[in-house]
């Protein structure tokens, strides 16, 4: 196996395996001339001495079947999530007062240490309110979009993330959590300080140094004090919201109410898993727009093919390309490569959807392409992602506002097309032309 070439120019095109970084500085800009590489030559790539514990290596998975059998075993392959909880159950402090502990992983420790709870904690706790339940949030999604696009509506040009794909869904997960719209400017800053990691973090395990963590810790404790006086709020005036809802529900797979810092540990997972991850998918929808020819008319004219179109995007241009979360709990065999017990797995969600020995023509958009949501974008298995439901009902709505209100749309000059740093895949700006529907 091949060591990467670290002294590819960052812009530069991978041409042979050794080229070939996932995590170098600007890699982001040809992810997609990687993955073919990849699946070609190296579909397991080892990252020597890159594993949790010092002597291990972490492996990037890149094959469909690897990624999906891996999610869909969550006793050979533990989360390192659950190791984090592990750790924190056996220090015998109080979770939140762990050290570089957050309050989303405390909470984990007494809401769902298991497999079972993490089951129970999902159906009871999240699903109503971004699982299958979001489409009650299904009005005021609609409402948030008519208002976004009212502001540029008249211009004929907008730049499509600052003033759509990103406000969209802060806004929505503030309405949904119960935070006032006044806060929101406040809470954009408290989620770009809680994914940090996942844009400014080194390598595949998106490592911060000491002082970007303890400023990441400082900006958030702020948060939590935010979030704690919302809780009290609640508790005496509770309102139509989730964080209300919390705050009066029964958890039923534990026989008790949740204390303040459980809530405070799930809001901070929705606000860390809610925002770029949906503004990303919308952006990226929006360039697969410009760039397919016939594709804005025809979905405009037959909108039942929203959902195909949102679920193929998905697919081709996932917004969270891979993620390290996984160890092997015993000596694994993948493609062939033996990957000893202990090893950190890096799951390339987005190499896994453009697999050619599981889709065929897989970097082509095909909008019938059969069994269309069966791509790993939200990943699968016990841990599948818990606010698939609410993205995918943001995207529809989003798009059948948008394809409601503009006739076209069309890449806008001033495009650099260059992306966010780190594990998203998304461009830190999108210019786009369009003329109003008649
Ligand atoms: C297009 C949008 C989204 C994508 C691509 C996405 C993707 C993912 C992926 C790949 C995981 C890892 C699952 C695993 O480890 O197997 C995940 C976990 C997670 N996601 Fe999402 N997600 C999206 C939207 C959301 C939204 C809207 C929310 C919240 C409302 C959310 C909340 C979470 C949380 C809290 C986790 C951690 C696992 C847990 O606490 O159960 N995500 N997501």
């Amino acid at each position: 196996m091949k060591t990467p070439n670290h002294t590819l120019s960052a812009l530069q095109c991978p041409v042979t395996l050794a080229d070939v970084d996932l995590f170098s500085p600007g890699a982001q800009e040809h992810w997609y001339e990687a993955y073919p590489i990849l699946h070609r030559e190296a579909p397991v790539q080892r990252i020597a001495g890159e594993g949790l514990l010092p002597g291990s290596d972490g492996y990037i998975l890149t094959r469909y079947a690897d990624i999906a059998r891996v999610v869909r075993d969550p006793v050979r392959f533990p989360a390192t999530l659950s190791l984090a909880v592990d750790a924190i159950l056996r220090s015998g402090l109080p979770p939140d007062q762990v050290p570089d502990t957050n309050a989303m992983v405390a909470a984990m420790a007494t809401l769902r240490p298991t497999d079972e709870l993490w089951r129970a904690h999902r159906k009871e706790l999240t699903d109503p309110w971004v699982g299958p339940g979001a489409t009650r949030h299904a009005p005021m999604i609609a409402r948030t979009a008519d208002r976004l696009i009212d502001g540029w509506i008249d211009r004929g040009r907008v730049e499509f993330i600052g003033e759509f794909a990103r406000p969209l869904p802060q806004r929505v997960m503030a309405s949904v959590l119960g935070f006032p719209e006044s806060d929101i400017p406040r809470l954009a800053e408290w989620g770009a300080a809680q994914v940090t990691a996942f844009v400014h973090g080194r390598g595949h395990r998106n490592q911060l140094t000491r002082e970007q963590l303890q400023e990441q810790f400082r900006v958030l404790a702020g948060f939590r004090e935010y979030v704690h006086e919302i809780v009290q709020e609640k508790r005496r005036n509770p309102a139509d919201d989730m964080i209300s809802w919390l705050t009066g529900v029964t958890y039923q797979a534990l026989g008790r109410p949740l204390t303040d810092m459980e809530i405070n540990g799930i809001v901070y997972a929705m606000i860390i898993g809610g925002l770029e991850t949906t503004q990303y998918a919308l952006e990226e929808q929006a360039q697969l727009l410009c760039e397919q020819p016939g594709l804005f008319a025809s979905i405009r004219g037959d909108r039942t093919a929203i959902r195909a179109f949102i679920e193929e995007a998905m697919r081709l241009r996932a917004p969270t390309q891979g993620l390290s979360t996984r160890i092997t709990s015993q000596d694994e065999d993948f493609q062939g490569i033996s990957v000893p017990k202990g090893s950190l797995l890096h799951l390339r969600f987005a190499a896994g959807n453009v697999d050619p020995q599981e889709f065929e023509c897989p970097y082509e958009f095909q909008l019938d392409r059969k069994a269309v949501t069966r791509h790993l974008t939200f990943s699968a298995g016990p841990r599948v992602c818990p606010g698939a439901g609410i993205s995918r009902v943001e995207q529809t709505i989003a798009w059948e506002r948008l394809f409601e209100r503009l006739g076209n749309i069309a890449y806008a000059p001033g495009n650099t097309f260059l992306h966010q740093p780190g594990i998203m895949l998304g461009t830190l700006e999108l210019h786009l032309e369009f003329q109003r529907a008649r």
